[in-house]
């Protein structure tokens, strides 16, 4: 069998650019180069498309600056087209002459414009196989209300929510949910414009710091219990299957599992696996598979869970793109279920080939 050839594409046009790129570096070093040709492909935070250097080291965190993708590039192009295949170069003098179709792309975004199922759109129409979810489990992935209304219809609970649009007043039920409650755009990622409200009176600004991020809103029930995740990952055979679960337990002065909780310092604990009792492990992974197959995930998803202090198991939320930095949750809690990292980005490159495009 020839070379395949595996587009990484990172970076993009989120607010969670700079973690794409941290995920991008530790996926590029990762690829078997015995086995895989490698093409990094980075988008700007304005959307351009560039060639990337091959070195991972270019996006690993110097100290405390993040990584961002580097605009001087040649310029190219994913062309909709599926006669083409691939890549079709702006700046034709300056790249390098093997530059042109792809067999696999991993598109390794996270938010809107990557995880989102657009990327996904345009991959579908130029006939090039990609690592994850479709088009449609992106996007209802991406959208935390209608994630949830699938969640649902399939069984699954979830917090009580309403959801805001702006220039609209907050639906009359909003009291129904008590407090405290959740607020957070319905489109983000990385915690970015979520709040905590206590108390009734901070309600319209954390409507209008979630309204700067995303015109639709949700208010959660906040619920009381641990917070718990779980990996999915399809086999050889296409099957879904679950990681070991892991507790995220926020140590640090941080009201909840927020951006600097995520990202900075060591303000949070993770224990893989949870200490939970195995009957409750069990639940939880079998809810994480049923929540992938209630949105038609494909390939590799997280779903983040609550254990509440009754013991039911609530889903918070479905991740097709989660992160893929080696400390990451997603990696960690395979290699816990022991399928390293190398194998693990082996195993979602061959399950992209397995699935091609179109209808399947
Ligand atoms: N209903 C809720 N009850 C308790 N904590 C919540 C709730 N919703 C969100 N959180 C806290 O906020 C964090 C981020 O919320 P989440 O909905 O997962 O958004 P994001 O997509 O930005 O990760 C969660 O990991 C959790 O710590
Ligand atoms: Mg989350």
């Amino acid at each position: 069998m020839s070379r395949l050839r595996v587009a990484v594409v990172f970076g993009g046009r989120s607010s969670e650019h700079a973690i794409s790129c941290l995920s991008a570096g530790s996926v590029l070093a990762a690829l078997d180069r015995d086995r895989y040709d490698v093409l990094p492909i980075g988008i700007t935070a304005d959307g351009r498309w560039v060639l990337a250097p091959d070195d991972p080291t270019a996006l690993a965190a110097a100290g405390s600056e993040l990584p961002q993708v580097d605009p001087g590039g040649a310029a190219l192009v994913l062309a909709g087209d599926p006669t083409v295949k691939g890549l079709v170069v702006l700046d034709g003098a300056t790249s390098p002459p093997e530059l042109g179709s792809v067999d696999v792309v991993f598109p390794l975004l996270h938010g809107p414009y990557g995880e989102d199922g657009s990327l996904q759109g345009l991959l579908e129409l130029a006939g090039v196989p990609y690592v994850g979810s479709g088009v449609f489990a992106s996007a209802a992935a991406m959208d935390k209300h209608h994630m949830k209304q699938l969640l649902a219809v399939a069984g699954l609970e979830i917090p009580p929510y309403v959801v805001v649009r702006a220039g609209q007043p907050a639906p009359l039920d909003t009291a129904d949910l008590g407090l405290p409650v959740f607020v957070k755009p319905a489109r983000g990622g990385s915690s970015i414009g979520i709040t905590r409200v206590d108390d009734a009176a901070d309600l319209a600004a954390a409507i209008d710091e979630a309204h700067r991020h995303d015109p639709k809103v949700l208010i959660e029930q906040a619920v009381a219990g641990r917070e718990i995740e779980c990996g999915v990952l399809v086999d050889d055979d296409g099957v879904p299957r679950p990681s070991t679960p892991a507790e995220i337990r926020v140590t640090g002065p941080q009201p909840f599992y927020d951006f600097e909780a995520k990202y900075l310092g060591d303000a949070t604990m993770f224990d893989i696996p949870p200490n939970l009792d195995d009957d409750t492990i069990a639940r939880l992974q079998d809810c994480a598979v049923r929540a992938f197959r209630a949105l038609d995930c494909e390939g590799l998803a997280r779903v983040d869970f609550f254990v509440r202090d009754d013991g039911a198991v609530v889903v918070n939320e479905v991740n097709t793109m989660p992160g893929f930095t080696p400390s990451s949750m997603f990696p960690r809690m395979w290699a816990a279920s022991g399928v390293s990292y190398p194998e693990l980005v082996d195993r979602l490159v061959k399950d992209a080939v397995r699935r091609g495009t179109g209808l399947r």
